[in-house]
């Protein structure tokens, strides 16, 4: 085990900041800035029920997960062409390489975009070309992920596999988020099984809003690799036990939680308790663009308001490595980068 150097405490946000690490939890339709959504409203010749950037900025005061879906799909509405979906990723991967971001994993909703008469080549071929120009130029390394929306029913699901099928060897994985409540993981046990036998990577939301139940079925009917938030995991302490043994990763989204009153103060957040359980907990963004922070702000806040350590630090980076579903060679060259990163922090040469 990497020992890790006695960096004084005042310094966390700035190595913090710095470290390598990767994201493995953005829905690249929640990135979209209100900026970008009136450019492309206006590039598309739709208009929007909101007066300006700043009238649609106000109206995200959200309540709960729903409150924040129903505007969220309505912000999605302005893409339409293979150039809408890529300026997305690429304003995202460009914030995300700045944030010394070296790996991403993309959630994107296609159902979202297919109701609309939007082609699943258009929104895939987007979100693609964006991922292949940012390991050339940013280099980052940037996969997909298909999420199905879980208050759809299974048919819409396995449509939705048909629909991606040509295109299969673009996307790493399936996931499945939207609406939890009352859309539990075995409403969808055929089509990950579907997905499963295609060699796809399984993730799935659980345990946001919704019960440790949930993330039971995600483990055992879904076979997930990966638990997407996952926080309500602590009420249940059989299931942490098993989280733990089999190194499932949680997905956690501070802002996030804070922003849709999961946890709504933010020094209430389990964070350190998951972590401190021996739980593979990682650090993500989320909706960025709706819970005012990227990656580096979920990490520099959370700490400020729990009061987490170096250790903590350097095990949720190491951890976004390991849970990735990136290559064997890969991990081992980003968890290199990590611990020089953490002795170069000593030297005080930042
Ligand atoms: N889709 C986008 N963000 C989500 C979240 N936090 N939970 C469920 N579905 C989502
Ligand atoms: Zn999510």
């Amino acid at each position: 085990m990497f020992k890790v150097p006695p960096i004084p405490a005042a310094r966390i946000p700035e190595l913090l900041r710095a470290m390598p690490k990767a994201e493995l939890h953005i829905h690249i339709e929640g990135s979209l800035e209100p900026e970008l959504i009136f450019a492309l409203a206006q590039r598309n010749g739709l208009s929007l029920p909101y007066a300006d950037v700043q009238a649609l900025r106000s109206a995200y005061a959200f309540t709960n997960l729903q409150s924040f879906l129903d505007i969220y799909y309505a912000g999605a509405s302005v893409l339409l062409h293979e150039q809408d979906f890529y300026d997305m990723a690429r304003a995202y991967l460009v914030r995300a390489a700045a944030d010394n971001v070296l790996h991403a994993e993309l959630f994107f909703d296609p159902q979202t975009h297919t109701e609309r008469g939007v082609a699943m080549e258009t929104v895939i071929n987007g979100l693609h070309h964006a991922c292949v120009d940012a390991r050339k130029d940013l280099g980052i390394s940037a996969t997909l992920i298909l999420c199905f929306l879980r208050h759809l029913s299974e048919e819409s699901a396995f449509e939705t596999l048909e629909q991606a099928q040509p295109f299969l060897d673009k996307i790493v994985g399936v996931g499945l988020d939207s609406s939890e409540v009352g859309n539990p993981p075995e409403k969808f046990a055929r089509v990950f099984a579907r997905c499963r036998e295609l060699g796809l990577h399984l993730v799935a939301h659980a345990g946001e809003e919704g019960p440790p139940a949930y993330i039971w079925s995600a483990l055992d009917v879904l076979k997930v690799e990966r638990i997407d938030h996952g926080v309500q995991a602590v009420h249940d302490a059989a299931l942490m036990q098993r989280l733990a043994q089999d190194r499932i990763a949680l997905t956690v989204c501070p802002l996030s939680n804070q922003k849709l009153c999961v946890f709504p103060n933010l020094g209430d957040h389990n964070l350190a308790k998951l972590l401190d359980a021996g739980l593979a907990a990682t650090v993500n963004s989320d909706d960025p663009a709706y819970f005012g922070g990227y990656i580096n702000d979920n990490f520099t806040e959370v700490f400020a308001a729990t009061g987490m350590t170096v250790r903590h630090a350097y095990q949720l980076a190491f951890n976004s490595f390991e849970a990735s579903f990136a290559g064997n060679a890969d991990k081992r060259v980003w968890e290199h980068k990590l611990k020089e990163r953490f002795e170069r922090f000593m030297e005080h040469d930042y």
